[in-house]
């Protein structure tokens, strides 16, 4: 497929030697197709032959981020725009991981530069367990960082439809972590506006990257509202929604059980217990962006 006896050199090595291949792939950045034909410049291949090869796109998953009720025929996402750079040799020119060639995530880029006419192909899905509960007087603390907002304000929605109708709704609490009031606290305003008219209780939000270089995440608003959040969850026996990147979530899994240990005057053993009862009574609920279902 190559005219360049040297390229064909590498590309035969390449393709019976394991270590060899997994090394290129590293010092390549991870590259994708078209990153290895900007390399290897004199390779000619059909556009069947590219087609054969691709992976089918598996679809994307994204969090419904309205109400039905409020929105009727329409559908919000809320999406976090992926982003990276690949670093290697693009056009013959060696490159780094910082000044690489930058590409967007599939999905996430599509929707940047998508226009109002485009037709998305979708289906949607129930994420079962992850819905505010049938009963009016239960406490919710909602907890989430970046995009993982994106149920909640369906919830927000709901809950003001709810108000509207003069139907009792939940107290809802919300714990939020993003990275700078500039950069994506997006629904500050809307958020402003459930406190004012009370759909939310309260609001804590952490900032992970600010003037100061102060890193700080939800983790660390639980904590400083430990007795709030204990009171709430176990106490009153309210609901625990947990929404966003697999990270945060296990961080939030460990603060839990700390909050627990610290206001129950107990063990790590019984906070596991009293959690997994949270479980077993559908009070605690997850939707983490690692995992598709
Ligand atoms: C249940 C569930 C709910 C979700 N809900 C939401 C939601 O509400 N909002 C939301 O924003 N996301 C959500 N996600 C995540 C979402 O499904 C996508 O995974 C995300 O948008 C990325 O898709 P993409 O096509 O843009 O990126 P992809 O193209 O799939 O890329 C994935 C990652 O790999 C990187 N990458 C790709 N190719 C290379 C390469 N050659 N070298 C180096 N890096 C590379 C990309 O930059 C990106 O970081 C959810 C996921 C799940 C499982
Ligand atoms: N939304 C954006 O503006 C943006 C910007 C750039 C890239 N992206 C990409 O889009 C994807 C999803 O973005 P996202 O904003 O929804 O989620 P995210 O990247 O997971 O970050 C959301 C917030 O959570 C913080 N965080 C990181 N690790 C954490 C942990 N272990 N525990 C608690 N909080 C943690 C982040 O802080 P840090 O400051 O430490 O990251 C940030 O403040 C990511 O892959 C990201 O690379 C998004």
């Amino acid at each position: 497929m190559t005219s360049d006896s040297a390229e064909k050199q590498i590309l035969q090595r390449l393709s019976t030697e394991q270590d060899l291949y997994k090394e290129t792939l590293h010092a390549l950045g991870n590259p994708s197709v078209c990153d290895v034909l900007d390399v290897f410049v004199n390779v000619e291949v059909t556009a069947e032959l590219i087609i054969e090869k691709f992976p089918i796109i598996r679809p994307r998953y994204y969090s419904v981020s309205s109400c039905p009720l409020t929105y009727a025929n329409e559908i919000h996402l809320t999406v976090a725009l992926q982003q990276h750079f690949t670093s290697g040799k693009v056009n013959g020119v060696k490159t780094t991981a910082k000044n690489g060639k930058h590409s967007y995530g599939l999905c996430s880029g599509w929707f940047r530069k998508m226009k109002a006419e485009d037709v998305v192909p979708l289906s949607i899905k129930r994420c079962e367990g992850f819905h505010l509960p049938s009963e009016s007087f239960a406490p919710i603390i909602l907890i989430g960082n970046g995009a993982g907002i994106a149920p909640f304000r369906g919830f927000f929605q709901l809950q003001q439809t709810k108000a509207s109708l003069k139907e009792k709704a939940n107290r809802l609490t919300l714990f939020y972590g993003c990275r700078h009031p500039s950069i994506d606290y997006v629904y500050e305003n809307e958020l402003r506006a459930l406190l004012q008219s009370g759909v939310l209780e309260s609001v804590h939000v952490a900032f992970s990257q600010t003037e100061n270089g102060r890193k700080r995440y939800v983790q660390k608003e639980l904590r400083e509202h430990s007795l709030t959040v204990y009171t709430k969850m176990i106490e009153q026996r309210g609901h625990v929604y947990i929404c966003g990147g697999t990270n945060m979530a296990r961080g939030v899994i460990t603060t839990l059980l700390d909050i627990i240990q610290i206001h129950g005057c107990t063990t790590l053993a019984n906070a596991e217990a009293m959690l997994q009862i949270l479980k077993d009574e559908d009070r605690y609920h997850e939707d983490i962006f690692g995992v598709a279902r």
